[in-house]
């Protein structure tokens, strides 16, 4: 395969050009599938305004293309400070005084235009910001990031349904319940994948014992019985700061069920419908997680035993890119970027599995991890601080493998992402582990 940094600078423009346009026409439907009042309305204080984002994309695309790859004039000086996520906090953005729709829209298609001109002409050089066109690589993963919140905003939207999509495609193959990983070094993180962000970076080994992990995601009709034996009203398996989250929070279900005769149902982008049981469970938040595992005698993977999981080829020894190797996603692989909706029930992609049988890592849903997020070992931030820097400490969780509303762009087996444990908005569920038994680790 044909990675980006083997591209020639011809090759290179136009997998840059093409990736843009994806990034820009899911942004487009996100924002045209809604009328003016409702991309103004704000759907949830935890959310912004979906003309907020819309506008922030702009915003960044400018400030990293236009201005500092470019060298060129500012388009919208004026509107930096609005759009600087730091210093707006997301309650405040509907009161800001926003680009209205149709302004932010010719906003957009005016950077655009700027950087389709200099995407002509700039020279590849080994400038690490124009080195295999990172720069550019980030700004489709921003916007991919971005258009990711927007579809969370969506699924919080009141109102008659807005996107549809699909199905996603029903289970080929029985899926174990756990596998084995053996003891010993894998690779985590990349120092070549030119794409990749500051908190992937770099590779380094990593040393773990033998561990089991779950062979798919925990699905609905296994979280439906921690909730039918009492698990949310159990302090036994709750941290404590999970326990006074639940209380304090009124946590008796994941986000958007409700219960439906004897069982419960699920509101899905505007539609309800029975919660099917083999599902992967999504908006769950880290402390639901948390005690998901406890009750089942196990525990949260930390990253480090995800990604083995997800990239440790035992016939090598090296890490993949995914879990099936270093090709880029198809729809065979993976449940990602938007296709469908919702998760896909367990065993839907055999071929996305991992050499250790370990499947729907990809896609589906975030899952969490143990972990905190720090940097690796190495880090270095680049090429801003406020991308991951700033974020790294014990208040946010790691979650990894990406959902069904990620772009194959913004997902990969080193890519990284957090959030509070106590978030379920995003489209988060999660698989679990355990320490291997003697009589399992073959020693
Ligand atoms: C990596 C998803 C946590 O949305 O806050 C978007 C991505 N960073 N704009 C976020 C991001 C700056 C980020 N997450
Ligand atoms: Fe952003």
């Amino acid at each position: 395969m044909t990675t980006i940094h083997e591209l020639g600078a011809e090759q290179l423009r136009s997998r840059i050009a093409a990736e843009l346009a994806r990034a820009r026409a899911r942004t487009a439907g996100l924002t045209e599938a809604v009328d003016d009042a409702d991309l103004l309305r704000q759907h949830s204080p935890i959310m912004s305004p979906l003309v907020w984002d819309l506008a922030h994309v702009g915003n960044q695309e400018e400030l990293w293309l236009v201005r500092d790859v470019g060298g060129r004039e500012p388009v919208r000086r004026d509107i930096d400070d609005l759009y600087d996520a730091f210093k707006q906090p997301r309650r405040d953005r509907p009161a800001l005084p926003l680009l209205p729709p149709a302004e932010a829209r010719a906003y957009l298609a005016t950077v655009r235009d700027k950087v389709h001109d200099l995407l002509d002409r700039v020279p590849f050089t080994d400038r690490p910001l124009v080195a295999d066109g990172f720069a550019f690589g980030m700004i489709v993963q921003h916007e991919q990031q971005h258009d990711e919140t927007m579809l969370a905003t969506h699924q919080l939207r009141v109102g008659p349904p807005a996107l549809h999509a699909p199905d996603p495609p029903s289970p080929r193959v029985r899926v174990a319940d756990e596998v084995l990983v053996p003891a010993g070094e894998f690779t985590m993180g990349t120092s070549t994948d030119p794409w990749a962000l500051d908190n992937e970076r770099p590779a380094h080994p990593v040393r773990l014992p033998a561990y089991v992990i779950d062979a798919a995601p925990v699905t609905n009709g296994r979280y439906r019985e921690f909730i039918a034996d009492g698990g949310y009203d159990d302090p036994r398996w709750w941290s404590e700061a999970g326990w006074a989250h639940r209380t304090g929070a009124g946590l008796t279900a994941p986000m958007h069920w409700r219960r439906d005769g004897d069982g419960w149902a699920y509101q899905r982008f505007g539609r309800w419908s029975p919660v099917r049981d083999d599902e992967p469970v999504v908006h769950v938040c880290w402390y639901e997680a948390q005690a998901y595992a406890a009750w089942a005698g196990k525990r949260l993977p930390t990253e480090a035993e995800w990604e083995k999981a997800a990239r440790w080829d035992p016939a090598t020894g090296r890490s993949r890119r995914y879990p099936w190797g270093d090709e880029e996603p198809t729809a065979e692989h993976a449940n990602l970027g938007q296709r469908h909706l919702w998760p896909a029930p367990v065993g839907a992609y055999p071929a996305g599995a991992s050499p250790l049988g370990v499947h729907q890592l990809i896609g589906d849903v975030w899952e969490w991890t143990s972990s905190p997020f720090r940097g690796h070992p190495g880090f270095a931030a680049f090429p801003y601080r406020e991308y991951s820097e700033v974020f790294f400490g014990d208040d946010h969780r790691v979650l990894r493998g990406g959902s069904f509303g990620t772009d194959r762009a913004a997902c990969r087996g080193t890519f990284r992402n957090w959030d509070y444990p106590i978030r379920r908005q995003i489209f988060s569920g999660f698989r679990c582990a355990r320490d291997a038994r003697p009589d399992e680790s073959g020693r």
